[in-house]
């Protein structure tokens, strides 16, 4: 049998092959109540354009009401042989209301329909993925403040390099977060204009109203040219490479988990909420969240780079090849939905090993550059050589096993006779992290405030 929606000229019907391969119902099944919307709009456009009477728009509406309940409530059956989801839509609007339905698609065309569609069901996940990034960046601002003065050590190159607050470091990730926040921002501006009306690629002799169903589906305008609103998915390329930047950023705090988490470095552990067990190891407690975290931070920028590459060389206006826009960018934008679940979770879940972490601040000569900037502010000697000098404390402190603090006045003197007792009182970490008070600093006073900024611009009351 021929497609019932476009078999007029073919007498059969297609291979199973070829409606394997065309059909898109498993995916785009999703953007039913997008759907449902940009037709309900474009109906009533076309009844107040006087293109369709006000009688069949009415019916047309009632009959997509109840789809929409239909598949609300799990009780609509998907046709595969419909291919997607405007004909098993405009195919049971038929069943329903009978020949009003076949109305609906005039001055339409799957083309600009799907377009709209997309950009309406993108537009949604954006404004929930912001809210799970909101979410996740009051967990961190909170546990910022409860741990303003929890002094860790600071690393790079995996290395000890100075102290900083556990506080401090949360934060790090909230500055992030609201600048992903802002790209899925830029994007969502962008992408909020109307496609429908465009119709297949040339616009349509229909008097349509294009600003009537832009507004009606909040839109800001309608698009501008017909081939542009058919043709381009910048938006699913834009979106996913915000949602590709969030999730790098997500895996690194989630590889910084395994990492504390290890008990080699046990900075940090967390509950049995987010470990899991080994089947052979009795005494494991494996972060499998942070680590998914992490992993899917690659399924997501493959995404990105599936999209760009289906676009590529693309000629205008709309190919077929752009139904392949679907299935990557949902599965992408649902895992870092999930991701952020988890990571808000975990930073909520988290217990730091104060005393360990303090411990470990102390540790690798952490405070070696305070000893040199103390050198500098109090025998005003120039940095270059106070690095020089300290490098020598540094040795002579390991050299008998000793944190920079434990080291005898007498030793420092040995290799810098002007130093005095004085010295001590910046070589705790401490007193390090507290001296760091420069705008953007990690002292516990400036993490106080910023932590307390982020949870009021975030709607939440602090103490
Ligand atoms: N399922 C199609 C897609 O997602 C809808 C548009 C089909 N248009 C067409 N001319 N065959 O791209």
């Amino acid at each position: 049998m021929s497609n019932k929606m476009w078999g007029g000229r073919f007498a059969s019907g297609p291979d199973a092959i070829m409606e394997a391969i065309n059909v898109s119902i498993d995916v785009d099944r999703h953007l039913y109540a997008q759907d449902i919307a940009a037709s309900k709009a474009h109906a009533s456009m076309l009844a107040q354009q006087g293109i369709i009477t006000d009688d069949d728009a009415r019916k047309i509406a009632h009959g997509l009401d109840t789809i929409l309940s239909e598949i609300d409530n799990g009780d609509f059956s998907f046709d595969r042989s419909l291919e997607d989801i405007h004909m098993n839509v405009e195919s049971r609007l038929s069943a329903l209301i009978g020949p009003a339905a076949g109305r609906l698609h005039t001055a339409r065309s799957r083309n600009d329909q799907v377009a709209t569609d997309f950009r309406l069901w993108m537009r949604d996940t954006i404004d929930s993925l912001d809210g799970a990034l909101a979410d996740y960046q009051t967990a961190l601002a909170e546990r910022a403040l409860e741990h303003a003065d929890t002094v860790m050590p600071g690393l790079t190159h995996l290395q000890t390099a100075q102290p900083v607050t556990f506080g401090h470091h949360l934060l790090a990730y909230v500055e992030m977060a609201a600048r992903d926040r802002g790209r899925f921002a830029d994007a969502r501006k962008r992408l909020n204009e109307s496609p429908l009306g465009a119709a297949a690629l040339a616009g349509t002799s229909f008097p349509v109203d294009r600003d009537m169903t832009a507004k009606a589906l909040g839109f800001d305008r309608p698009m501008a040219n017909s081939l542009d609103a058919v043709s381009d998915r910048d938006f699913v390329m834009e979106t996913l490479a915000a949602a590709t930047i969030a999730s790098v950023h997500l895996s690194r705090l989630a590889e910084e988990i395994v990492i504390w988490t290890s008990p080699l470095v046990g900075l940090v552990s967390l509950s049995e909420k987010f470990t899991t067990g080994s089947s052979i190891m009795p005494q494991k407690r494996n972060p499998d969240a942070a680590e998914l975290v992490r992993a899917k931070a690659g399924r997501i920028a493959g995404a990105l780079n599936a999209i760009i590459m289906v676009m590529k060389g693309l000629p205008l206006a709309y190919q077929k090849d752009m139904q392949e826009d679907k299935e990557g960018a949902m599965d992408a934008l649902s895992a870092l939905s999930l991701c952020l679940a988890a990571m808000t979770g975990m930073v909520r879940d988290i217990t730091p090993d104060v005393a360990r972490m303090k411990k470990a601040a102390g540790e690798g000569y952490a405070t070696a550059t305070d000893l040199a900037d103390w050198l500098v502010r109090t025998l005003k000697m120039p940095f270059r050589d106070a690095h020089h000098v300290t490098g020598r404390i540094v040795s002579a402190a390991s050299a008998r096993n000793l944190p920079l603090h434990r080291l005898p006045l007498e030793d420092m003197r040995a290799v810098e006779p002007r130093i005095t007792e004085e010295v001590f009182g910046v070589l705790s970490a401490t007193n390090s992290v507290r001296s760091r008070t420069s705008y953007g600093g990690t002292a516990p006073r400036n993490v106080r405030t910023q932590a307390k900024r982020w949870l009021k611009r975030l709607g939440k009351d602090t103490p």
